[in-house]
């Protein structure tokens, strides 16, 4: 095991940053359109995030530190106290735009930290080192996913079929991903398996991205509904289940895409191993339990309709939570940079 070895997809990354410019891969044109959009200015970035052009826990976190650089360019010429209030308010907008993925709260501290830190130098010194801290985070996002490749890929056997839900994988992180990311090293390794992805409604996450980036990079993937994956544990055609989070709780509960809760008491039920995989970034020692992980609620219109098809009446009242949590209990393991983990973390 080395943090060395890495896996590049041919595949575009949701995030960049070359040149001091920031570019977000418009993750609501796939699987249609591959476009990169430029991000301009921090309520563009703001909007990008809600709107899940980017999207997924890890990438919301390297795309919020670079909006910070984005929405500070312009200050410049303040003197440092300002400059760092406006950085502090910045951040506070930036999280704004969804509360649960605690890995842009992360981040965006983080950043607030290292400018603390700097509080005699200027406003262009301070942002240099901001900007050097930003790629820091882009670049052991990178290091991380492919450690978290690395120490889950023996959970993949020849033969399997290995069940995902909603996108944890190169799209929805710096690249490679987390729970696709042992898929990606088992893969590498020449193991035959498939995998099964819960196509994950409203937004389709797996029908869209999680079906796209795996077929791109050649593994064996078949797309499900969201109701089918009890009929195929009964048929004997899922033997190992890996999901992302965007929140541990200090206890050990995971919020994750709505419906990962379903499938893990199904995969209890079957007595089929549960695993999340997610870097530290993502653990939450500031919240207790899943109790207390503020859960994202959407607008009503991603459920009575799909790219301007109305699917439902207009004016039926729609229950839109965007994540769930599934107990500690149901856990087998974390999957992490530093290895397969269990609480206490
Ligand atoms: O609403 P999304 O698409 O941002 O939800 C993403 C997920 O639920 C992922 O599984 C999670 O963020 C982990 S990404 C490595």
């Amino acid at each position: 095991m080395t943090g060395k070895e890495r896996i590049s997809l041919d595949l575009p990354r949701a995030c960049s940053w070359e040149k001091g410019e920031l570019s977000f891969l418009d993750q609501t044109r796939l699987p249609g359109e591959v476009v990169i959009e430029k991000q301009v200015t921090v309520s563009q970035v703001f909007d990008s995030i809600k709107n899940l052009k980017v999207r997924g826990a890890p990438a919301i976190g390297i795309a919020g530190a670079y909006g910070l650089l984005v929405g500070l360019r312009e200050h410049l010429g303040l003197p440092a106290e300002l400059f760092l209030k406006k950085l502090s308010d910045l951040a506070v907008y930036l999280d704004s735009a969804r509360p649960t993925a605690v890995n842009l709260r992360w981040a965006l501290d983080r950043m607030e930290r290292r400018a603390y830190e700097e509080s005699k130098k200027d406003a262009k010194e301070i942002f240099d080192l901001l900007e050097l801290e930003a790629v820091r985070i882009h670049r052991e996002d990178i290091e991380c996913c492919n450690l978290i490749g690395q120490h889950g890929e023996h959970l993949i056997e020849e033969g399997m079929g290995v069940l995902t839900h909603c996108n944890a994988g190169h799209l929805a992180v710096s690249e490679l991903g987390t729970a696709l990311a042992p898929m990606y090293y088992a893969n590498k390794r020449g193991r035959k398996f498939k995998i099964y992805a819960d196509e994950t409604r409203p937004l389709l996450q797996g029908a869209r991205l999680t079906s796209w980036e795996l077929s791109r990079a050649g593994l064996d993937v078949t797309l499900i509904c969201d109701n089918m994956p009890a009929h195929l544990m009964k048929l004997g055609m899922i033997q190992l289940v890996i999901v992302g989070s965007d929140r541990v709780a200090a206890n050990g509960d995971a919020a994750n895409k709505i419906g990962t809760f379903g499938v893990a008491i199904l995969a209890d039920y079957f007595k089929i191993p549960f695993y999340v995989a997610c870097p530290y970034s993502t653990i939450d020692p500031k919240t207790p339990n899943g109790e207390s992980i503020p859960i994202e609620q959407r607008n009503p219109e991603e459920v009575t309709g799909f790219g301007g098809v109305m699917t439902a009446p207009e004016d039926v009242k729609v229950f839109n939570p965007a994540f769930d949590v599934t107990p500690r209990s149901l856990i087998k393991g974390y999957i992490t940079e530093k290895g397969i983990v269990k609480p206490p973390f």
